[in-house]
């Protein structure tokens, strides 16, 4: 089906609003984790190979921002991929404070006069998208789950492009044409890319996977199995490939740190991995972006392939 097709199909009757995540669930405008500094605790991202949920963009430019050379993106919401696109044009070829005048600017918020300039610019979907939301969404609108501009809870200028006007002007030099994008669930992502990654993003998707399973080691164990070991296979790097797989706010790291070096025991001495020690576990602690817990911290839980 064509995407513009797609995009028309997909808002026709509103965003699906009876389940958490759909293809076509209200959008995130901005990210809600402090992305920035965990990265920064990660890995050298210089010239690394980026593969992460697409959500608002944030996650891939912050990783462009971070030295990365290359990103694609994945989500289930196919409408995720128009905020990125929308985002990454107005960073490209519009000044900070038009970008900051049309998303935090209540008076300007979707201003269409701000983007009018690079209408041309877009393609035939976000096209769509825009003029679905002008004409049938704008005054009843529940197609921004997060808008980042309106929301009283987090702090969206945790975002380096956001707080910085310098950051802004880099990432505008850096901004590649287009940022692939590809619909899929985080289940099967190992067999819906064919190259390995250095870094992999899933946000905190592994909040909402395996919801059944209550205990926490026990639902670790199941994504490991399902969603980890796949990935670790097939699309991370053999040579230290690191995936960061959920981010938990205003949380104890130390904890989770004590966890999972318990999971990683677990991890290497399965039956079938005898004495060989594939992955490490670890959680990065980062300042809270969680307006309500201003000395907190938030963390970011990843592993590590092929540690020796
Ligand atoms: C989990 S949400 C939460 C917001 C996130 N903390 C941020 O900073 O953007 C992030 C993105 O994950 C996507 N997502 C949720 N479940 C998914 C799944 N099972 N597979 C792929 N993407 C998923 C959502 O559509 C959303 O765009």
């Amino acid at each position: 089906m064509l995407d513009s097709i797609k995009t028309y199909l997909a808002l026709k009757d509103g965003p699906n609003i009876s389940c958490a995540y759909s293809w076509n669930s209200p959008v995130f405008l901005f990210s809600n984790e402090n992305i920035q500094p965990y990265l920064a605790n990660l890995t050298d991202m210089t010239g690394k190979k980026v593969l992460t949920v697409a959500a608002a963009g944030d996650h891939a430019f912050e990783a462009l921002l971070a030295g990365a050379k290359h990103v694609d993106t994945f989500d289930i919401n196919y409408l995720q991929k128009h905020i990125m696109e929308l985002k990454s044009k107005m960073i490209k070829h519009l000044p900070y404070g038009e970008f900051m005048k049309f998303f935090f600017d209540k008076n300007h918020f979707f201003d269409r006069s701000i983007i009018k300039p690079i209408w041309k610019t877009f393609s035939r979907e976000l096209r769509i998208f825009l003029l679905m939301y002008y004409h049938h969404h704008q005054h009843n609108s529940r197609l921004f789950r997060y808008n980042g501009a309106q929301h009283n809870e987090y702090m969206p200028d945790m975002i380096s492009y956001v707080s910085d006007e310098l950051a802004f002007k880099e990432l505008k030099q850096i901004m590649p044409d287009k940022i692939s994008f590809k619909e899929t669930n985080v289940l099967e992502l190992s067999t819906k890319f064919d190259t390995e990654y250095d870094v992999i993003l899933m946000s905190n998707i592994f909040e909402y996977l395996y919801t059944d399973t209550t205990d926490i080691a026990s639902r670790l164990k199941v994504f490991h199995a399902n969603v980890l070991t796949p990935i670790a296979e097939n699309i991370l790097s053999k040579d230290g490939g690191k995936a960061c797989f959920h981010y938990s706010w205003n949380t104890n790291v130390e904890l989770w740190n004590q966890g999972l070096k318990s999971f990683e025991r677990h991890t290497q001495y399965s039956i079938d991995n005898f004495n060989e020690t594939k992955y490490s576990f670890d959680a990065i602690g980062v300042k809270s972006i969680c307006s309500l817990a201003p000395n907190g911290q938030d963390a970011m839980l990843y592993m590590t392939q092929n540690q020796r």
